[in-house]
């Protein structure tokens, strides 16, 4: 399992690799704001702990680590 935080608020929970970030938020009451939901639109965009912009729509959760940092604040540049 995997020990997902959510920014900006502050949200933890355990997901399992491979599950659909979007999935995960959800599972816990956060909402990120979906197009396509095929990796086109990029209006899901988040922000990973190391830097990386990701499509929570058709990402999963990395596998072989232990904790994930999710920041939710949006990206100004899509
Ligand atoms: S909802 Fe369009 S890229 Fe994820």
């Amino acid at each position: 399992m995997v020990c997902v935080h959510f920014l900006p608020d502050n949200i933890s929970t355990e997901a399992e690799a491979g599950e659909l970030i979007l999935d995960v938020a959800a599972r816990c009451g956060i909402t990120i704001s979906t197009g396509c939901l095929m990796g086109t639109c990029h209006a899901c965009e988040v922000e990973i702990d190391d830097g990386h912009a990701i499509r929570a729509c058709i990402t999963g959760v990395p596998s072989g680590r232990s904790h994930l940092t999710i920041n939710l604040y949006s990206d100004p540049t899509w």
